[in-house]
């Protein structure tokens, strides 16, 4: 008992060394960018801010950073469950290390939530190498999803200005606060025409989680709509790297830089079942 004590102290100390982030991106509804979201978010901390980085396509069943990312998915986070470590099957690309993904209908049935659950505890144990790890889900909400945005030290809601995109956003800010008492959450709007219509979006969802939830929601910034967005996805390529100077690689740039000045609030669910582990063994 002793030593495993001693491992787990060991383990502590390590990652208050780097004292990581985990940070998970969610929508309500699909398709509103989460997954170009989490790419360039990756990259800019990465590339822009010396951060050391670690993606993962946790869209159970349609991964796609890959495809973004050009890369193939040979080694991918299904591997984890037939005996591989977590570290062999970190890839590195772009100047960040990612974990992949994997499609099809099958994959999503051998992803129950007991391997989610094993899933977030491997990252525990490679967290001290990194400043930010970053989880891309799925749309929607599901145990998957719940289990990822409950284990994250805050959770970024993606949504754009459309009324049914914010109702999804809410209901599922409203579904993980209602389960877990869970209020870490920034949002995104993405693809609004200007920023008043981002404001006035905004704006919507906070009123309506003041009111109902007792939550008060802030915002991580506005993303523009931008052609180039489409022009990058066609050609595999990130849009940041590709187009420095475009309006959302700046937004994204600014995003960043707010994001490192932020203390991490508070540890992860895990290190606080550690602690009070070691708090019962002294
Ligand atoms: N700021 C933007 N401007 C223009 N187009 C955008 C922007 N953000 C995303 N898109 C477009 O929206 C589409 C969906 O983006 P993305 O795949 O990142 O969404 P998602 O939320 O991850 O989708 P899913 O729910 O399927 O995982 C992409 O084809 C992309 O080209
Ligand atoms: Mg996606």
């Amino acid at each position: 008992m002793d030593d495993q004590a001693k491992g787990l102290r060991e383990l502590v100390e390590r990652k208050r060394e780097k004292n990581s982030k985990f940070i998970s991106v969610a929508s309500g509804k699909g398709g509103v960018g989460k997954t170009n979201f989490s790419v360039n978010f990756a990259y800019t901390l990465a590339n822009d801010f010396n951060k050391k980085v670690l993606l993962i396509d946790a869209d159970i069943g349609m991964a796609n950073i890959h495809i973004l990312l050009n890369i193939d998915t040979k080694k991918n986070i299904k591997n984890l469950f037939y005996g591989k470590s977590i570290e062999e099957v970190i890839v590195s690309s772009n100047g960040f290390d990612v974990i992949l993904g994997f499609s099809g209908i099958d994959s999503m049935e051998e992803m129950d939530d007991i391997s989610i659950s094993m899933l977030i505890s491997q990252l525990e144990t490679i967290s001290y190498k990194y400043d930010y790890i970053i989880i891309d889900t799925g749309a929607g909400i599901d145990t998957k999803v719940a289990s990822f945005l409950r284990a994250s030290n805050r959770s970024y809601i993606i949504t754009t200005p459309e009324p049914t995109a914010l109702m999804d956003a809410y209901a599922l800010i409203k579904s993980i606060y209602n389960m877990y008492g869970y209020k870490n959450f920034k949002i995104v709007i993405n693809m609004a025409k200007n920023k008043d219509e981002a404001i006035s979006s905004f704006n919507k969802l906070k009123m309506s989680a003041n009111k109902f939830l007792d939550i008060d929601l802030d915002i991580l910034g506005f993303l523009p709509n931008t052609k180039n967005i489409k022009k990058c996805v066609t050609r595999k390529e990130i849009i940041s790297k590709t187009f420095p100077q475009d309006p959302f690689s700046l937004e994204m740039k600014k995003i960043c830089a707010l994001e490192v000045q932020e203390e991490i609030e508070e540890a992860g669910n895990f290190w606080k079942k550690v602690f009070n582990f070691l708090g019962q063994k002294r």
